[in-house]
């Protein structure tokens, strides 16, 4: 059943502007001046109609980057990944995977994801996508080692796992200020957490077999993507 706060939780895309990286540096100092209220007091949507850079277009700017072929986007929220994706490829050779990239989530928010009961069995055979991307979401899994192994069964041998989480501490204090946030309007699931250690999410990317991991901070470091690979 589609969550009814879906509307105002996800609030169509972030103006194209907040997804160029690098950013301008006008941009960046204008952000940092602004950082208390884009990540602390403003919702994503009203921190871009002051013309400052969202925390959701801070993971999707360096996410879109990073993603090849066709992806599944876990976790997936109102899919604005997969969307973005979509648009960006278009007029590419890679135009026809982006466009059957998809997403799948347990709640309905209303952007056409697939909806599953979890992540342990997704409907899909293996080695079916060329990335499989967890943006913001690891910590809400709770059958998380489980998610990665399913992730490793449905990319291709040679696959990317992005995977972008905040800090464990930095978590814990932001979901208990950001009013607006999406766990505010739904059960939390036992064995979710609001953030996860770095150590932690190294293990559980290295315990699933996954090989060549490779971290990048952004948002001042409060913020991390892991890249990794499907081996050969
Ligand atoms: C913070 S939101 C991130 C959404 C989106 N990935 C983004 O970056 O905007 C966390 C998402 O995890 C989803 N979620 C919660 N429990 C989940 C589970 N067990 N399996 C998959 N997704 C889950 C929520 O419904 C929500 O869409």
């Amino acid at each position: 059943m589609q969550n009814e706060q879906s509307l105002e939780m996800f609030v169509g895309a972030p103006p194209e502007w907040a997804l160029h990286r690098p950013k301008p540096t006008l941009q960046s100092i204008y952000d940092f001046i602004g950082a208390p209220l884009r990540m602390v007091v403003l919702p994503d949507h009203v921190s871009e109609r002051w013309h400052l850079t969202s925390l959701r277009a801070e993971r999707l700017g360096v996410v879109l980057k990073a993603i090849e072929g066709k992806c599944l986007d876990v976790g997936a929220g109102d899919n604005m990944l997969v969307k973005l994706h979509r648009e960006n490829s278009r007029d590419t050779c890679q135009s026809d995977k982006a466009m059957a990239s998809e997403g799948v989530d347990v709640v309905d928010w209303g952007g056409g994801c697939t909806i599953v009961p979890g992540c342990t069995s997704l409907p899909y055979e293996d080695g079916t996508f060329d990335t499989v991307t967890f943006i913001a979401c690891l910590n809400h899994i709770p059958e998380r080692r489980q998610a990665l192994a399913e992730a490793l069964r449905v990319l291709r041998p040679g696959g990317l796992l992005i995977i972008t989480m905040i800090g464990y501490i930095i978590g814990t204090v932001g979901h208990a200020i950001w009013w607006y946030s999406e766990d505010k309007h739904r059960d939390i699931a036992d064995g979710e957490v609001m953030g996860m250690r770095p150590s932690d999410v190294d293990s559980l990317i290295e315990n699933a077999g996954f090989v060549d991991i490779d971290v990048t901070k952004f948002v001042y470091g409060l913020n991390r993507m892991w890249l990794a690979r499907r081996p050969v």
